[in-house]
């Protein structure tokens, strides 16, 4: 099958011939339909966060399933079904406490001993090995998953749309909705509408806060907050985010989420809190760099924590998500920018970096 590999960290995606392994007892082929194009694969590409190469990236998409292994029960062929990195054992202390989304069991991929799921051609260059990327390898015309990566939804939902659902939309609104606990009526800031941030806005619509601010440095992606949501937008190239922020809300917000990845804004979602307020760290921070806080603003009851995936629950929250979307509350149509194919990816990437556009989606020919 066709494949997107990173083989060194800077350098484009190669698109590759790759093989694919057959479903184990608890494992699911599926055949990709769509997968957006979200910034932590750049984090990966740029080598900010360190992983095993050569890997087919990816970690945002949609499909159907062709192949179930014998154990299977939470999917048959057929189904289509939206892919999640927060693969889950459903046994561990994490599964058994609520909180699936931190699930780290080894058991949801193949061990050292088993045959991998990916794997290339050998040649004297190249040993044979492909990593997969985030339990998925999204930029594929096949994943092999285990089964609890991945659940099914109803067949009216176009897949291009609810690949998103697979991480930004689950990111954004689950960080207001579990992480933060939004109530309505409160107020919450976003900094970066990219496609999770632009999510964290819709989500905070739908939890029914009071104030929803948009911090970003383009307009046109804070005209395009205004259609998720968001009341009140600061462009943080007019001065400083937070003195803005702190005057639009007489003294700061009770939420506040993070959707970049970087020290500065890091460091902003703190400091644009009210006393008891919280700000949540959604944006991927590159290894080794530290935040920096004032420790009296604790006396103000002030809390800073991250937020992994949204907190999900995914096989309950995507479905629930679609509906949204289905019902109008979700707009994710707007959060497409374009429709590329997988000989593209590169073409998303640069424009990621550029910061201008929404979420690119490669869609693949069924
Ligand atoms: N925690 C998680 O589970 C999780 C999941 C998905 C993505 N992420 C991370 O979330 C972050 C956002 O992802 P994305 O795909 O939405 O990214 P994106 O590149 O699409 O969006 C980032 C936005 O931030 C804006 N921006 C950049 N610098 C800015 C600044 N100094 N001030 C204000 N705005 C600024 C850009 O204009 C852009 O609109 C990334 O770090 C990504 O890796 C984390
Ligand atoms: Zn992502
Ligand atoms: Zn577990």
């Amino acid at each position: 099958m066709k494949a997107a590999v990173l083989r060194q960290v800077g350098s484009p995606l190669l698109i590759e011939q790759v093989k694919i392994g057959k479903p184990g007892p608890h494992e699911v082929l599926i055949r990709t339909a769509a997968a957006g194009v979200c910034h932590s694969d750049l984090h990966f590409i740029e080598g900010s966060y360190p992983f095993p190469l050569p890997a087919v990236l990816g970690h945002e998409s949609a499909g159907v399933v062709e192949q179930i292994g014998s154990e299977v029960r939470t999917v048959k062929v057929g189904d289509h079904v939206i892919t999640c990195l927060s693969a889950y054992c459903g046994h561990c202390e994490s599964c058994l406490t609520g909180r699936m989304s931190l699930c780290v069991s080894p058991e949801t991929k193949r061990s050292a001993g088993q045959e991998p799921r990916l794997c290339e051609e050998v040649t004297p260059q190249r040993p044979g090995n492909m990593n997969q990327f985030l339990n998925l390898s999204s930029f594929a015309e096949q994943m092999l998953i285990h089964e609890h990566a991945c659940v099914a939804i109803r067949k009216d939902m176009p897949l291009d749309v609810a690949a998103l659902i697979g991480c930004s939309v689950t990111t954004g609104v689950g960080a207001v909705i579990h992480t933060s606990n939004v109530r309505a009526g409160e107020t919450v800031a976003v900094i970066g509408c990219g496609g999770v941030g632009l999510a964290a806005i819709n989500g905070a619509a739908i939890a029914g806060a009071g104030r929803i601010i948009a911090v970003d440095r383009f307009p046109s992606k804070l005209e395009l907050a205004k259609s998720f949501g968001a009341t009140d937008v600061v462009n943080a190239n007019d001065g400083d985010a937070v003195a803005q922020v702190m005057e639009l809300t007489s003294g700061g917000v009770h939420h506040s989420f993070e959707a970049i990845g970087l020290k500065a804004t890091a460091e902003q979602s703190f400091k644009m809190l009210r006393r008891g307020g919280t700000a949540n760290i959604i944006g991927m921070i590159p290894v080794g760099v530290n935040i920096e806080l004032h420790g009296a603003d604790f006396l103000g009851e002030k809390r800073i924590q991250g937020s992994l995936m949204g907190s999900n629950r995914f096989p309950v929250d995507m479905p629930r998500l679609v509906d949204f979307y289905l019902q109008g509350k979700l707009k994710l149509d707007q959060m497409i920018s374009r429709r590329l194919k997988l000989e593209q990816i590169n073409d998303a990437f640069d424009e990621l970096r550029r910061g201008e556009l929404a979420r690119s989606v490669i869609v693949f020919d069924q």
